[in-house]
């Protein structure tokens, strides 16, 4: 496997770790709530920066910069720093989200947790890894044994009523409990490891899940839209699962 992503992931972590013990600036990106920091722009800087170096013929999708297409079948997905809300407010949950894409499909994943040292990884057809190891989703084949993640985009109207109206729906279930972490990217991983069973977020940008979407199927997961329909890169929202309780989700998401 080609490292550079690897590198970057880790290069951008020692900057985000750097800026998290002070007190960064923040600005709002549209809604007041829609945050970014002096950590997202450095570290996303420093990607661009490995990532030209070595592949100047690529073409990059960045959350802080936009589009940079070249004629190439390749394509970079950076998110920076995926929790960048929690990484503000000093809670501890929050990465650096790279993927590598080739004609839309996907080919290297890399979700790196510079706090806990946890660096997640995958390449097309060679499984998935936690700090070398190789990891698997879980085996839970019932919502009433499960344990999922769920997220809210940055919208408070009728996408976060509609997530609200299927949490309940899923607490009707008996899930063991729901949790709502703040980053996709490590929410896709933890469902990759087996410590959720399950995800979704209704609304979400291409690099959110980029990286993590692979992450996830490398173990043995599904992921789709919230329909359930075949993953793209530009679906916009996702259902992710251990793949045995995919159905139900489904399910209880459009009921
Ligand atoms: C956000 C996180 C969060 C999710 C939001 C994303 P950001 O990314 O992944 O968990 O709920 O929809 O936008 O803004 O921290 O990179
Ligand atoms: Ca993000
Ligand atoms: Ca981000």
């Amino acid at each position: 496997m080609d490292r550079t992503a690897i590198r970057a992931a880790k290069e951008a972590g020692k900057i985000i770790l750097h800026y998290y013990s002070k007190n960064v600036n923040a600005m709002s990106k549209g809604n007041t709530y829609d945050l970014v920091t002096e950590a997202d722009l450095a570290a996303e800087n420093k990607i661009v920066s490995i990532i030209k170096q070595k592949f100047p013929d690529h073409s990059l999708l960045t959350e802080e910069s936009g589009e940079e297409i070249h004629k190439s079948d390749y394509c970079w997905i950076i998110d920076p720093l995926d929790g960048t809300n929690n990484f503000y407010h000093k809670f501890p949950m929050f990465c650096v989200s790279i993927a590598l894409y080739k004609k839309g499909k996907p080919l290297i994943g890399v979700v790196f947790d510079p706090l806990k040292r946890e660096l997640f990884y995958a390449e097309k057809g060679e499984g998935s890894f936690l700090n070398n190891k190789r990891i698997n989703v879980s085996n839970v084949n019932s919502l009433s044994k499960s344990l999922l993640a769920l997220g809210f985009y940055y919208e408070r109207g009728l996408l976060m009523r509609k997530t609200l109206g299927q949490m309940e729906k899923f607490f009707c279930e008996n899930v063991h409990g729901m949790r709502r972490t703040g980053s996709a990217a490590l929410d896709l991983c933890y469902t990759a490891c087996g410590r959720f069973d399950g995800y979704w977020e209704l609304k979400l940008n291409p690099w959110d899940y980029a990286a993590g979407s692979l992450i996830l199927t490398e173990a043995g997961g599904r992921i789709t839209d919230v329909q359930g329909k075949r993953y793209s890169l530009m679906m916009g929202n996702v259902a992710a699962s251990n793949r045995k309780i995919h159905k139900q989700m489904i399910k209880i998401l459009n009921e």
